[in-house]
């Protein structure tokens, strides 16, 4: 990720699932790989982001072009692309890889499972998918009969090689705070779906007089608890970073207890500390003072 300004990092926190973000990764049920980034700046608030970004392959600049360039905090799709094209980002590019075509064509092959799909026919092959009907909730009453919940392959979702993200926090020496995440979403999502990624509050948010907060996981799930923000807000109450980070993974699971995610909480002073839910990940920190970068582990 490329720092916000050009300010000499005092302290980089950086959360990172599998190896790279950017062409290749993820493909969606089409093979297609698009991207979701999104930058901050906690000192003026500023927030520029792209959704399911086609064409393009860097997702921090593009979101960077919006932040800069526009008033906007969120440019979509192929309207994204266009965007940062037209700023100057190489483009069109094909964002698929033989790696990626790989996945995908062996994911097919294996009758499109799993997947993203839930009360639909047919239930364990690939679609076209039409919707069953379902009952709204456990214990209600219904006069006509043939009502079915369905959750299809009921294989998990989301695991632990099914999505990639990057996400950083950084501080300045003046004490200026900025984040930001980039990711290719969900392997196999359904085209046009957008994760938490760039979601401002949930993938990363950051206040400079408090601290910051870099998440991954089921972007899904995470993106309804907006957990950076909750974790910012919760610094900002007096929370240490490690409660901080324990409370807003707690809160998600208590809700969803099979969902696997990740945060990293930082305080202005640096301190910092991560909490996650089914998985153990690792954070890297560095600081020039620092003679290489420190991997810390979190267990669940
Ligand atoms: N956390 C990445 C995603 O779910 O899109």
């Amino acid at each position: 990720m490329v720092a916000l300004r050009l300010w000499m990092p005092w302290l980089k926190v950086a959360l990172h699932v599998r190896n790279s973000v950017g062409p290749g990764g993820s493909p969606d049920e089409n093979g297609e790989t698009t991207i979701d980034a999104l930058i901050m700046d906690g000192l003026t608030m500023e927030v520029g982001a792209v959704a399911a970004m086609r064409y393009v392959t860097d997702g921090i600049k593009a979101a960077k072009l919006v932040m800069r360039h526009t008033e906007h905090t969120l440019l979509v799709g192929e309207k994204a692309s266009e965007f940062a094209i037209s700023m100057g980002l190489p483009g069109p590019t094909n964002l698929s890889s033989p790696e990626s075509m790989e996945t995908w064509t062996k994911w097919k092959d294996g009758r499109c499972q799993p997947n993203f799909r839930k009360n639909v026919s047919p239930a364990n092959s690939c679609g076209p998918y039409s919707p069953t009907h379902y009952l709204q909730h456990p214990g209600e009453t219904c006069s006509s009969i043939g009502h079915i919940l369905t959750s299809n392959s009921g294989l998990p979702r989301v695991g632990l090689h099914s999505h990639d993200t990057i996400s950083m926090a950084v501080i300045d020496r003046m004490g200026h705070i900025a984040v930001g995440t980039s990711t290719n979403g969900a392997t196999f999502k359904i085209p046009g779906r957008v994760g938490d990624g760039p979601i401002v509050g949930s993938s990363a948010y950051a206040v400079e007089e408090v601290g910051a907060c870099c998440a991954t996981g089921d972007g899904d799930i995470m993106m309804r608890f907006l957990p950076c923000y909750q974790v910012v807000e919760s610094m900002r109450l007096g929370m240490d970073p490690k409660l901080a980070a324990n409370d807003a993974i707690a809160r998600i699971a208590k809700k969803f207890p099979d969902f696997l995610g990740a945060v990293v909480a930082l305080n202005k002073k640096g301190e910092h500390a991560g909490a996650c839910h089914g998985w153990t990940f690792k954070y890297s920190v560095r600081s020039p003072a620092m003679k290489d970068v420190e991997v810390f582990t979190v267990l669940p």
